[in-house]
């Protein structure tokens, strides 16, 4: 198995967990920077370039992709065109090359910035509007319609889930809208403030990282005749306003002093769903979360500050 962007937010995680269900050494993480705390094999390449991609592939013989690499939406906003370009170009090489090699499986996220201002923002059901105003959003969009057609066309087993944000504390996210979610903690355990880039009453749809791993492998291992869409499947886990998130930090750190100053962020989130209706999942192939606000929130402080006691 190869999991490109094994640097990230994601990545780091996931490749341990593969590791420890698949066998180390079964496992290659690829990225364009090592992370540092390698745990395995790894293998420096750039998926943007196909050459270099193939040949990790090759010499590793890699049956199946975990595709992770990614520009986020912030950033994709900084440099839509370097958005594009790695995020779709790198997805075709792998979705290519993937068809070549005859591999049995690719993973590819999708994500909530799919959606857009048009899309109804409550309980945002599987199929409908998907109009997203980010570069970042629009490649997420190309990219399910792309592994929708190589499903059809050569039926690729690739399989997508649509992920609200994600939190976590190993490795940190760069670039996303949703970013506040993490940092805040730090914030507040270190410095006792934080300072939001969205308002106070910005509701979006999250997930903590064991269930977005715990999702993945679970997704990963259905057989693929249960599955009854190839584009993104809608996924959810708990919903909250940054407001909220606050006031639970505030629950155990009550000199925590949360302010809110929105910039260009809070356009992006203000066009993504509030919540989502995740049910086709739930019925295809058990999708069922397992940590609240209320849990994720003690489990983030509790990890962050190891001596941490709650
Ligand atoms: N976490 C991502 C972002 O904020 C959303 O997929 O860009």
């Amino acid at each position: 198995m190869l999991v490109t962007g094994s640097s990230g937010q994601i990545g780091s995680e996931l490749v341990v967990a593969l590791r420890k269900r698949y066998g180390r050494e079964r496992v290659i993480a690829c990225d364009i920077n090592p992370s540092g705390e390698e745990s395995g094999p790894f293998a420096l390449a750039d998926a943007t370039d196909r050459a270099a991609l193939e040949q990790v592939i090759r010499k590793h013989r890699i049956g199946c992709v975990y595709h992770l690499v990614s520009i986020l939406s912030a950033a994709g906003e900084q440099n839509p065109d370097l958005a594009w370009s790695v995020n779709i170009g790198s997805l075709r090489n792998v979705l290519d090359l993937a068809v070549r090699y005859r591999m049995e499986q690719v993973f590819w996220p999708s994500s909530i910035a799919a959606f857009g201002p048009h899309t109804p923002r409550t309980h945002t059901h599987q199929l409908t509007v998907m109009d997203p105003s980010t570069m970042y959003g629009v490649t997420k969009v190309a990219g399910e319609l792309l592994c929708n057609y190589y499903f059809l066309r050569y039926g690729l087993d690739v399989r997508c889930l649509r992920f609200p944000g994600i939190i976590s504390w190993k490795t940190p996210p760069g670039g996303g809208t949703t970013d506040y979610a993490v940092a805040i903690f730090h914030g507040a355990l270190r410095e006792g403030r934080y300072e939001c880039f969205v308002s106070a009453n910005t509701v979006i749809p999250m997930m903590y990282m064991p269930d977005a791993i715990r999702a993945t492998l679970e997704f990963m291992a259905v057989p693929r005749g249960r599955l009854r869409t190839r584009l993104g499947y809608n996924l959810s886990a708990m919903t909250f306003s940054a407001r909220q998130l606050a006031k639970e930090v505030k629950r155990y750190l009550p000199e925590f002093v949360c302010t809110y100053k929105p910039d260009e962020r809070q356009k992006i989130a203000d066009s993504w769903p509030k919540s989502i209706d995740d049910r086709l999942s739930r019925k295809d192939w058990g999708w069922k979360p397992r940590f609240t606000l209320r849990e994720m929130a003690e489990d983030m402080l509790k990890n962050i500050q190891p001596d941490w006691e709650g």
